[in-house]
């Protein structure tokens, strides 16, 4: 499916106002997951800026025993005190990298912002080496500024 259809999709799953934020952002992870075929698991974390730690919100995929990540750890612990996407074409390649499943190659986390500040960000896994593009990077920016909207 393209992003363009994607987005219709996204859009119709945020708005829908009878669920719950979070409810509505895991389906936004069951559709990535199912209509991009090397996204193989998309997750959201969200900050505690007090205990600089990030949280999981919700995801689908992989089970996941990190689903609190401190700050600066990892590449989401980076992207929690960088501010700016990290792209990720070949895991291995991470000196500051948490496995989480041995089938992963490539990781991309684009963060969210609310009101200007780093409220959390989306954690996609892919199972494919070296997947992600320019196109990717915008519409899960895109993804990222629908969700702050619901929250
Ligand atoms: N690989 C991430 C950890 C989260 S899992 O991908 C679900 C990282 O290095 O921050």
């Amino acid at each position: 499916m393209s992003f363009n259809s994607l987005q219709l999709k996204v859009t119709s799953a945020l708005n829908n106002t009878t669920a719950t934020a979070k409810k509505r952002m895991h389906e936004v992870c069951v559709l990535l997951e199912n209509e991009i075929e090397y996204y193989n698991w998309v997750g959201f974390y969200f900050a505690n800026h007090e205990q600089r730690t990030l949280h999981l919100e919700t995801y689908v995929g992989e089970e996941t025993d990190h689903t609190v990540i401190p700050f600066g750890k990892g590449i989401c612990g980076q992207v929690a005190e960088s501010n700016s996407n990290f792209v990720v074409p070949d895991v291995k390649a991470q000196d500051n990298y948490i496995a989480c499943s041995i089938t992963v190659k490539a990781e991309i986390v684009i963060p969210i912002f609310k009101d200007g500040k780093n409220i959390g960000q989306i954690d996609i896994d892919s199972n494919t080496p070296d997947p992600f593009t320019k196109e990717d990077e915008r519409f899960l920016e895109w993804v990222c500024e629908q969700v702050a909207k619901i929250l």
